[in-house]
């Protein structure tokens, strides 16, 4: 039976660390607090006008094919997860197929926006892909550069104190070994919740999503845009929105919920795991999840605390790390969760 593998990995965050004492000197947070609510000591911000999502994606991704020992023209689809992208369109897929140098091979772009658990949604994507022969090489990326638009002032610290940037890549080939690869994956949405975590602006919900139109400041005209309007800019709203408590409380729930799917369907327990990676919510998330499922330290990997939360990025920079520091070895069960902005989540078991 075909199965998919992940046959090359990387990542890259940008060089310049953000520590919590840095954003005590632009709005009122303290570093205790940030580290007592979220774990997060550090994070990295991209160089404003020279990276992109795009351009962290790609680095990345040149890691990903290096690793994987092909090359860029091996690359047969590409799959982007990103909330953040260069352009509202078209996507960071195209754009990264022209960053690489490989336009001229035209091969499919897919661009995934199911922003914290879009790795898992592009994995079990390109899994299916693979299972059915159809691709060789598919090439999947998470990269985010939130701070091109968070509200670093005191308004904007619940959220803005969290998301860090980054991008992770990995390769996904087909294998025929018995014991290697994608076991399981499982997605799931609740559109109920979609304006708990949420950018609604710019878009074209014109208030329809909303009990107080009036909020937003539209014009009456037929030919007057409504994505974007002054009142929405001079309120803030064109940030982010996040109703914390709300999160917290469907995250601790769905991320064991789903997690324990996979492990039925594939005939394990928890204690099977030799590795959980969790989307890095949020440090509080990923210790709640570990005591219901319970979990031991070393089952669990966490780096939120250097990079924040970098959404569709965390799990491969995750992965990449764990592996880098000698946790993931051939033969390992490895277990990938998400929950976020939708909401949705999902889960992937995989044998290394
Ligand atoms: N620094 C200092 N004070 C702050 C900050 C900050 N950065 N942010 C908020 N506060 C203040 C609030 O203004 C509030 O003050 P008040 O009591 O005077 O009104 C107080 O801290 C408590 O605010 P809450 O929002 O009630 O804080 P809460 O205890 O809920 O913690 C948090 C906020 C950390 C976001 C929490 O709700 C949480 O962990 N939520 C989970 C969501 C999450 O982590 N999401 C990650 C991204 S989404 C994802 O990836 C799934």
């Amino acid at each position: 039976m075909l199965r998919t593998k992940i046959a090359g990995l990387g990542h890259y965050v940008p060089e310049r660390i953000v520590k919590n004492e840095e954003l005590e000197s632009v709005m009122d947070t303290t570093n205790e607090w940030i580290i007592e609510r979220t774990g997060i000591q550090e994070r990295r911000f991209a160089k404003k006008h020279e990276e992109t999502t795009t351009t962290m994606g790609a680095q990345a991704a040149l890691a990903a094919i290096a690793d994987a020992g092909i090359t860029k023209e091996d690359v047969d689809f590409i799959v982007f997860a990103t909330l953040s992208p260069d352009y509202y369109f078209p996507g960071c897929g195209v754009l990264v197929q022209r960053e690489l140098g490989i336009a001229a091979q035209e091969v499919g772009a897919l661009d995934i926006r199911n922003q914290c658990s879009g790795f898992i949604y592009g994995l079990s994507v390109a899994d299916q892909f693979i299972r059915t022969g159809t691709y060789k090489n598919i090439l999947l990326i998470g990269a985010e550069m939130h701070t091109m638009g968070l509200d670093f002032s005191t308004r904007g610290r619940a959220v803005s104190v969290i998301f860090g940037d980054g991008a992770g890549a990995v390769i996904l080939q087909p294998t025929e070994e018995e014991d290697q690869g994608i076991l399981t994956t499982h997605l799931h949405s609740n559109g109920t919740h979609a304006e708990e975590l949420a950018m609604m602006n710019p878009g074209s919900h014109g208030g329809h999503h909303h009990e107080d139109r009036e909020q937003f400041g539209f014009g009456d005209g037929d030919f007057e845009p409504i994505f974007l309007t002054q009142k929405m800019y001079s309120d803030g709203l064109q940030f982010p929105y996040m109703n914390g408590k709300h999160v917290f409380k469907f995250a601790v729930r769905k991320f064991p919920e789903v997690i324990q799917e996979g492990l039925e369907e594939a005939g394990l327990a928890p204690s099977d795991i030799d590795l959980l990676i969790p989307h890095q919510a949020n440090l509080r998330i990923s210790q709640y999840v570990q005591k219901v499922l319970q979990l031991r330290d070393d089952q669990v990997f966490n780096n939120i605390q250097k990079y924040g939360n970098t959404t569709a990025a965390s799990i491969p920079i995750a992965l990449n790390e764990a592996r880098e520091t000698g946790k993931v070895k051939r033969g390992d069960l490895i277990c990938l969760a998400a929950f976020g902005s939708g909401f949705t989540w999902g889960s992937a078991l995989l044998r290394w």
